[in-house]
């Protein structure tokens, strides 16, 4: 297969306005961070509807090369706003997307046609003639034909003007997993494992993800004229920092885009968070100093040098590249203990304040301590996220006598195996049975149960009685978790946001009614102390949307007197602790607290031994939380803070309305 070379395009064209984007010497391919995921969607989709609008005067077609997946559906979602309200025109567009899953059906729920039709084209005048999407249905004696034809139809039609990609966690583009060659064209692959992991949610579990796909190779993709890969949220940093920053390889397919001349990386801050301009950015050119970033280079230095942070010395400080930060600063004696110092005033034993104890001047962690026995108010995404993030605080937290309340957010019923349903379901019509409970009713449901559970199929929406069900045991779970940690009964609130109860891995916006939930819930307790999912970084996702959920409530209430007096720590998610230089109270574990945290973690059986949403980690949630919060522990050993045997962290908000 023969490609054509990038033509240099008009001036006319060269003329339309640009991303911006920049690059310093260790980046391979130019970036342009935005705050937020929505600006980058509408950068592209703006520099899109600009090349649409000047072929159009041209009378020629433009050529678009479509991805599918979350990260590009912002710019769906405004190609269509600009269609709808600017009156754009898809009529001159061609569009080849980039791949399927094999085998598939157009109609099924994970199929990439149903995706684009529901994102984009169902609600733009594309004509369906013009739409080019791989064919998961063909026999696989015609692949490598309909391949072929695919690749030629591209070439008849001039090529395309601008691909849009999205990265996996492999390094993939399309599904050009690692290994891919860097003048692959159009083929049948075999999908990496991490990728069928990722792909998990989408399809009810691991064992239903098709095991291949049909993809455009990475030669097809390199022959577009103009590429944007987008990335969004933390858990694309590392493999976008690795793209950019790391040696081209077939290991990632993205890392072949250096050898690109129109290629460029448009990511979130979070996507951005490894590349060495975030990650290091005294190692890029000078710095403006501030105590954030101070206390980050410090720790960074002494885990470099393998030293705690009282013997760097100025020779550390110089051979790393952190003479500025001497020259600006001081000698190395005085910046190392003004940063253990405030370190080392983020332990906190007593996380909600010692009684007795008077507020310190400048100590962040202990604000409002003369109020003791103190309202505590944990905002808990899923049903056990109070537990895995905060288990430990959770329960100090009772044991120091304060009044906790677990408000659970949502249902997870998703999260819950049908075999669950099912087991539950029989003990149920035993219980009838045995004590002859309303019989007519409770057969009804037994029928549906029975027909519906018994016989649903891989992927198949819950019917809402069994969602009801479902959620009923992750609330009967969450209820057996906190009764170890010691949390009456009474001080459980489990909200069911209306956003979540889709039933499916797709949620509704969140609507005001979720906030006016939040809302009351605040002015009912009135707490001290607000404890809530802060995955800040994540722009997708459960956790990101009931963060917003709460910190959108508190702005509603955030003239009323008792908020006066309210703090709001932030914990992270099931999969990673804060930074260490980001953490503003550290709560250290005991080992018998530790053990009570994974007593409490257990009750949530359904979670056990096998989740139905796994991640990429393999590890059970008690052992991922162990880990990570005596991996935090070593950390402030390594210092030389304190030796502890765990240790959770928390973020203080403090109003950044960004995360908004
Ligand atoms: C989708 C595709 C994939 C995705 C990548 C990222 O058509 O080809 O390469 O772009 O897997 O997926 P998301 O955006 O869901 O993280």
């Amino acid at each position: 297969m023969t490609h054509w070379t990038i033509a240099m395009e008009t001036s006319l064209e060269d003329s339309l306005p640009k991303i911006d984007t920049t690059q310093n010497q260790f980046e391979k391919i130019p970036c342009q961070v935005f705050d937020h995921a929505r600006d980058a969607s509408a950068a592209v989709a703006s520099r899109i509807a600009n090349l649409m609008r000047l072929r159009q005067e041209e009378g020629r077609n433009c050529v678009l090369g479509l991805a599918t997946g979350s990260t590009p559906v912002g710019v769906y979602n405004e190609l269509v706003r600009i269609h709808k309200q600017e009156a754009l025109s898809f009529a001159n567009v061609i569009t080849f997307n980039l791949d399927e899953y094999y085998p598939m059906n157009p109609d099924a729920l994970q199929s990439y046609v149903r995706f684009m039709n529901e994102h984009l084209f169902d609600h733009v005048d594309i004509p369906s003639e013009k739409i080019n999407i791989p064919d998961g249905t063909i026999s696989k004696h015609d692949v490598a034909e309909f391949c072929a034809r695919y690749e030629t139809l591209i070439e008849l039609n001039g090529g395309i003007d601008i691909q849009i990609l999205g990265i996996g966690r492999t390094g993939h583009i399309g599904f050009n997993e690692p290994g891919s060659s860097k003048k692959s064209t159009t083929r049948l692959i075999t999908l990496d494992r991490v990728t069928r992991t990722d792909a998990a949610g989408d399809f009810y579990g691991e064992e239903n993800v098709p095991r291949r796909a049909i993809t455009m190779g990475v030669g097809t993709i390199l022959s577009a004229r103009e590429i944007f890969i987008i990335a969004f949220g933390e858990h694309k940093a590392s493999i976008v920092a690795e793209a950019v920053e790391g040696d081209v390889s077939s290991i990632v397919s993205a890392s072949f885009l250096q050898d690109h001349p129109n290629a460029c990386f448009i990511l979130d801050r979070a996507a951005a968070d490894s590349l060495t301009r975030n990650h290091c950015p005294w190692l890029v050119g000078p710095i403006g100093w501030n105590k954030y970033l101070i206390r980050k280079a410090v720790i960074w230095l002494a885990q470099k040098q393998k030293k705690p942070i009282l013997k760097l010395t100025d020779e550390d400080y110089n051979e790393e590249g952190l003479q500025d930060l001497l020259a600006d600063h001081g000698a190395a004696y005085d910046i190392n203990i003004r940063v253990f110092r405030q370190i080392n005033s983020t332990i906190a034993g007593w996380p909600g304040g010692k009684p007795d104890e008077k507020k310190m001047p400048g100590d962040r962690r202990r604000p409002h301590d003369d109020i003791f026995p103190k309202r505590v108010l944990i905002f808990s995404p899923h049903p056990d996220d109070d537990v895995i993030s905060m288990g430990g605080t959770l329960i100090r937290l009772v044991d120091q006598g304060h009044e906790v309340h677990v408000a659970y957010q949502t249902s997870g019923n998703i999260a819950v195996f049908d075999d669950d349903a099912i087991r539950f379901c029989d003990f149920m019509a035993d219980f009838n049975k045995a004590f002859g409970v309303a019989p007519k009713k409770a057969s009804k449901l037994e029928e549906h149960i029975e027909t519906f559970l018994r016989h649903k199929k891989a992927g198949q929406v819950d019917s809402p009685e069994v969602q009801v069900i479902k959620g009923l045991i992750r609330q009967g779970e969450a209820r057996a978790a906190t009764r170890m940690c010691g949390v009456p009964e009474s001080n459980l609130h489990f909200m069911n946001l209306p956003f979540y109860e889709t039933g499916t891995v797709k949620k509704k916006p969140l609507g005001e009614r979720d906030i006016k939930m939040i809302v009351e819930l605040l002015e009912q307790i009135q707490p001290h102390q607000i404890y809530a999912a802060g995955d800040l970084r994540d722009p997708h996702g459960t956790h990101r949307t009931c963060l917003r959920a709460v910190l959108q409530a508190c702005q509603q209430v955030e003239k009323d007197d008792w908020y006066q007096q309210c703090t709001i720590w932030l914990y992270r998610g099931a999969w990673h602790e804060w930074e260490p230089h980001e953490i503003d109270m550290a709560v250290p574990l005991s080992p018998n607290e530790v053990m009570l945290k994974r007593n409490a973690i257990f009750k949530h059986e359904s979670k056990k031994d096998r989740a139905v949403f796994p991640g990429h980690d393999a590890r059970e949630f008690w052992q991922r939380a162990e880990d990570r919060n005596a991996t935090t522990a070593r950390l402030f050993d390594s210092l030389g803070l304190a030796e502890y045997e765990a240790i959770e962290g928390f973020v203080r908000w403090e109003g950044d309305v960004s995360f908004l």
